[in-house]
C-alpha cells in the first residue's frame, strides 16, 4: 500500500538481531545486532543478549525528509555521478538533472530516495521480509523508460541482512541500484569511524577528479594509503597525505573488485549470477568486536567515509559500503555495461553479514 506518511516495518531473526526500514526512500533505518557475552534483563525480566545499533540515524524519522546524505535510502536510479548530466543510447543523447554542478548525484534531484515506496509486505506474519517497490516514469529526470524497481530486505538466522534490488524497463536506460546506509560498529556510534579497521577485496580504485568523476586511468593500490587488501585502520587512512584522500576529507572513491566478473560489456553481462556473489570488503571494531561482511553481485565498490557528514552528525561517524557498477558508466565504454533493455532483469544482491565472535 502506497502511503505518504513515514511508515516503520521491524523484522528479526531467531537470535534477536532486528531490522526496521522505511517506506520513505526505501530507507533501511536500524540494524540491532545481539551481542555474544554477558545477558541482560529486559523490561519483563528476562535475560536476553545485548544489542547494539550498527547504523547512524537521524533523531526524528521527519529529518529523513529535509536530509541531503542520502542516508539508509536505496539511491538511483543511477547512483554515483553521470558526467555532464549527460549519455548517449544507441547515438542519441539523454540530458538528465545536474543536482550537483553540472554532473547528475544519485539519479538526479527527485531521485528513489524521495519517493514514498509501495509497501507489499511490511514483515508481519511468518515472511521474515519487508517488501517496497516503486516506479520512475520515462522521462523522470530525463532517465528513458517506465522503471519499475523492487527491494526486498531480509534476516537470516546465521545474522545477515540481505538487501535483493530487482528492476525491468520498457526502454534502454542505465540502472545502478544500490543502498546508503551510514555503519558505526561501534558500541555507542555517536564517535567516529576512525577506530573501524577495513579490508577491500581490490587490487585496483578509480582515482577521481576534484568532481567525483573517474579519471580515465583505472590505478593499482599497491604502495598507496588505498591499499585495504590487508585491514588498515580508517584512522591512518584519514591522516593520509594522499591528495586524492585531503582533497576529499576522507574517501569517496569506487573499488574495483579483485574476483568480480568485470570484462567488458558482455551481451546481458552485466550482472554476477545470484549464486556468484563476491566477498567485497570486510569492517571491523575493535569496541563492540563485530565484524560486518559484505558481499555483491556487482563490480565495484563506493566507499564513502562520511566526509561532508554536518548537522546532528559528525564528519567520519559513518562510512558507506555501496556496491554497484564504476561511476559514469554511461560515458565509459571501457567499463562493464549498465544498460538494461526491455526484457531483462537488473538484479543486485548485497549481503552484510555481522558476527563478534
Ligand atoms: C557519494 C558522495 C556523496 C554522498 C552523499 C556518496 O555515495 O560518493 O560523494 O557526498 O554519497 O551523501
Amino acid at each position: 500500500m502506497m502511503s505518504s506518511k513515514i511508515e516503520k516495518m521491524t523484522i528479526s531473526n531467531d537470535s534477536g538481531m532486528e531490522v526496521t526500514c522505511l517506506n520513505y526512500g526505501a530507507i533501511l533505518h536500524s540494524i540491532r545486532v545481539p551481542l555474544s557475552g554477558a545477558k541482560v534483563p529486559n523490561s519483563i525480566g528476562a535475560n536476553v543478549k545485548q544489542k547494539t545499533e550498527v547504523l547512524i540515524k537521524p533523531k526524528r524519522l521527519e529529518s529523513y525528509l529535509t536530509q541531503d546524505n542520502y542516508m539508509g535510502t536505496i539511491v538511483g536510479r543511477f547512483c554515483n555521478r553521470i558526467e555532464n548530466s549527460n549519455f548517449e543510447i544507441d547515438g542519441k543523447p539523454n540530458l538528465i538533472d545536474s543536482n550537483e554542478g553540472t554532473n547528475c548525484l544519485h539519479g538526479g534531484s527527485d531521485g528513489l530516495n524521495k519517493k514514498f515506496w509501495n509497501v507489499e509486505k511490511n514483515g508481519n506474519g511468518s515472511s521474515n521480509e519487508i517488501i517496497m517497490s516503486c516506479e520512475s516514469a520515462d522521462g523522470e529526470n530525463g532517465f528513458p523508460g517506465n522503471l519499475k524497481v523492487q527491494v526486498v530486505y531480509g534476516v537470516t538466522n546465521d545474522n545477515k541482512v540481505t538487501i535483493d534490488i530487482s528492476a525491468t524497463t520498457d526502454r534502454q536506460t542505465p540502472v545502478n541500484l544500490t543502498g546508503h546506509a551510514y555503519f558505526n560498529l561501534n558500541l555507542s556510534n555517536d564517535s567516529t569511524i576512525k577506530q573501524h579497521q577495513l579490508q577491500v577485496a581490490a587490487d585496483h580504485f578509480l582515482p577521481i577528479k576534484s568532481d567525483g568523476i573517474p579519471l580515465l586511468e583505472t590505478r593499482e593500490v599497491i604502495n598507496t594509503d588505498f591499499d585495504f587488501r590487508r585491514q588498515q585502520s580508517l584512522e591512518k587512512l584519514l591522516l593520509s597525505d594522499d591528495e586524492q584522500i585531503i582533497s576529499n576529507n576522507g574517501i569517496d572513491h569506487n573499488f574495483v573488485l579483485a574476483q568480480s566478473h568485470h570484462s567488458k560489456s558482455s551481451e546481458g553481462g552485466h550482472q554476477l549470477p545470484l549464486g556468484e556473489l563476491v566477498k567485497a570488503a570486510s569492517l571491523y571494531s575493535p569496541s563492540s568486536n563485530i565484524t560486518m561482511t559484505l558481499w555483491t553481485n556487482k563490480p565495484g565498490l563506493q566507499i564513502y567515509t562520511g566526509n561532508h557528514l554536518g548537522g546532528e552528525f559528525k564528519a567520519h561517524q559513518g562510512i558507506c559500503l555501496e556496491p554497484q557498477f564504476f561511476p559514469n558508466t554511461p560515458n565509459r565504454p571501457d567499463y562493464p555495461n549498465c544498460l538494461l533493455k526491455p526484457g531483462e532483469l537488473y538484479r543486485h544482491k548485497m549481503v552484510y553479514q555481522f558476527d563478534d565472535e
